[in-house]
This record gives C-alpha cells, sequence and structure tokens, in this order.
C-alpha cells in the first residue's frame, strides 16, 4: 500500500505549482496572454479557458482511476468472461470520450485559427518589424514613401484599427510576441511572415522576443503604445520630423561628440549627418519610454551607463563601449535629451 502511494504522489506534485501558476497569471498585468486588450487574444483566451477546465478534468477523472486501480484490487468472484466485459466496456467508452474531446478541440482550434489570421480590409495600418540580434526595428508603411518612419522597440498603433505586421528577420529566427495583443510569430531570415494585431483597449503592451536567439535573448523586449487615433496620428506626425538642432553651446558640443564618436557609425539622426542603419534610429530617442531594447527606463542615468559601457548591461550587445571624457558624455547627454 505505502509503495503504491510512494508511486502515485509524484504524479501529483505539479497540480498545485500549476495551479498557482494559473491564478497568479490570470491577475492582470501588460505582459499576459490571460489579460487580453485586443481581439486576437482575446479570441485565443477563449479557446484557452475550455482546453484547461478539459484537460484538468481529463486529468481528474485518470488520477482518481489510477487510485481507485491501485488501492481497490478485487481479488474475487467476477467470472473471467464478465471481467473481459467490463474492461472492453471501459477502454471502448475511454477511446470515444478521447476522440470526442480531441475533434471538439479541433474544431475549436480550427476556427480560433481562422478568426485570428484572417486579412481585414479596412483602413489597415502596415508595419513592417524586423528583428535584430538584440532589438525590433520598425517601418510604418505608407503609400507616399516619404512618409515611410523607421523606428525602434517602441511600436504605436492606434486602438481598433488593424495592424497588419510583416516580419522578417535580419540575422536569426526570432519571434514576435505581444501576449495581451496576440499569439507568438516567428521571423524568419530571407522570408516575410505576415500577422494581424488589433488593440481594443488603450495601454503599454509589453512584448518579448519568444525564440532563442543567442546571447541576450532575454534581453530582446519591444512595448506597444496603443492610443486613440488622434495621439496616434500627432504621435506619428511628430516622429516624421526631423531632429530639432541643438540650441545652445553644451547641447551643440553634444552633437560634436556623437558625430565625432562611434555612434555615427551605426545609428541615424534624421537632421544631421548621422545616417548609420545597423543600429537603432535615435532621431526621437529622448520621445521613448526605454532604452536596449525595453531593458532599462530611459533616463540619462541609465543612458549614460548604456553609451559608456553596455556590454555590462547586455553582455554581447553589439554596442560596443565607449570611453568618452565626462564633460564630454555631459554634453552628449544633454543633446540626446533634446531629441524628443
Ligand atoms: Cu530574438 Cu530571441
Amino acid at each position: 500500500m505505502r509503495s503504491a502511494v510512494r508511486r502515485v504522489l509524484p504524479l501529483l506534485r505539479p497540480a498545485p505549482a500549476a495551479a498557482a501558476a494559473v491564478l497568479l497569471a490570470a491577475c492582470g498585468g501588460r505582459q499576459n496572454v490571460l489579460n487580453p486588450a485586443g481581439i486576437q487574444a482575446e479570441r485565443i483566451e477563449n479557446l484557452f479557458w475550455p482546453m484547461l477546465v478539459v484537460a484538468s478534468a481529463v486529468w481528474l477523472i485518470v488520477m482518481a482511476a489510477l487510485l481507485y486501480a491501485v488501492f481497490h484490487r478485487r481479488r474475487d468472484e467476477i467470472q473471467p468472461e464478465e471481467k473481459e466485459r467490463r474492461m472492453r466496456r471501459g477502454v471502448t467508452t475511454a477511446v470515444g470520450a478521447t476522440v470526442a474531446i480531441l475533434v471538439v478541440f479541433l474544431l475549436l482550434d480550427f476556427f480560433t485559427g481562422r478568426a485570428v489570421a484572417t486579412p481585414q480590409n479596412r483602413n489597415i495600418l502596415t508595419i513592417t518589424v524586423t528583428g535584430h540580434q538584440w532589438w525590433w526595428e520598425a517601418t510604418y508603411v505608407d503609400p507616399d514613401e516619404s512618409r515611410h518612419l523607421t523606428i525602434a522597440n517602441e511600436i504605436h498603433i492606434p486602438v481598433g484599427r488593424p495592424v497588419r505586421l510583416m516580419l522578417q528577420s535580419d540575422d536569426v529566427i526570432h519571434s514576435f510576441w505581444v501576449p495581451n495583443l496576440h499569439g507568438k510569430k516567428d521571423l524568419i531570415p530571407g522570408y516575410t511572415t505576415l500577422t494581424w494585431l488589433r488593440a481594443d483597449r488603450p495601454g503599454v503592451y509589453r512584448g518579448q522576443c519568444a525564440e532563442f536567439c543567442g546571447h541576450q535573448h532575454a534581453k530582446m523586449g519591444l512595448e506597444v503604445v496603443a492610443e486613440p487615433e488622434a495621439e496616434f496620428a500627432r504621435w506619428f506626425e511628430h516622429q516624421l520630423t526631423n531632429a530639432r538642432p541643438p540650441a545652445d553651446s553644451v547641447t551643440r558640443r553634444g552633437l560634436e561628440v556623437f558625430l565625432g564618436n562611434a555612434c555615427v557609425m551605426c545609428h541615424t539622426i534624421r537632421g544631421t549627418p548621422a545616417g548609420g542603419s545597423v543600429a537603432p534610429d535615435l532621431t526621437h530617442l529622448a520621445s521613448r519610454r526605454t532604452i536596449a531594447a525595453a531593458v532599462l527606463p530611459n533616463n540619462r542615468g541609465h543612458l549614460g551607463g548604456w553609451i559608456t559601457d553596455p556590454q555590462r548591461i547586455k553582455p554581447g550587445t553589439r554596442m560596443p563601449a565607449n570611453p568618452i571624457d565626462p564633460k564630454d558624455l555631459h554634453a552628449l547627454l544633454s543633446y540626446l535629451e533634446t531629441l524628443r
């Protein structure tokens, strides 16, 4: 008896942990599949709960049957033919129930998949998202090419409007995942994949690369800012503008430092000679909430630390250390802070 208990107990061990994880996950949050803010995530959640409930019920029934079989051994009087008949009935019922449950789930899954992937055709916003080791580049595609906008790590979208995301990768396979808005979609080098989003609630939703892509995969985050159409339009028009020229001697010196150091090789600041294209566009850096792909809050201290020694914060990042003289660093930071 005791050995039977010892055999059964390990099977039960994951149950409390799984229940706790589900309860914790269900408590709101801005990176949470169970707190949907858009139609796609909502449909996925509608699939998740029935699956969880049915799978849990099946698990409990199987465990109960197992315990019954272990502790209730009847070495008794049933005829072999009767025993055989009961066993056949039990197996047939179990197989029938399994097939029925799987067919229902298959249909639910099929219709959910169709619903989240159906192309929309009204007032679409198209954004090309490119994955880099380890940051995100987003280009807003406009019929008027002069209105194409390239930004990094913070994607703004208007609430209620379907967004078509064309996903591609610059190096290895990444995966675009903003849990509050939609499921995962891979970014594959040399191939464009397509996914749709529609945020129905304003808010800031955190996304995360969901495919191991190297050393700093965990620090490849992004933020999606869903805002009302008018606010989005204001943001977009402002982002299209060039950087304001420095207005005083400190910020003028700051721009000189930027142009005289390695920064200029990789970054663009529109409206200045800096036109590098292998790292995030910094034209409106100061308007962003975070730096280093949603790793640090965007403030002077973090920015200074990141510029001088990025390897300490994100070992392996393509950005080299920049031993800039403290006075020059101060000027550079003052200039970067004007890039609103
Ligand atoms: Cu990109 Cu993981």
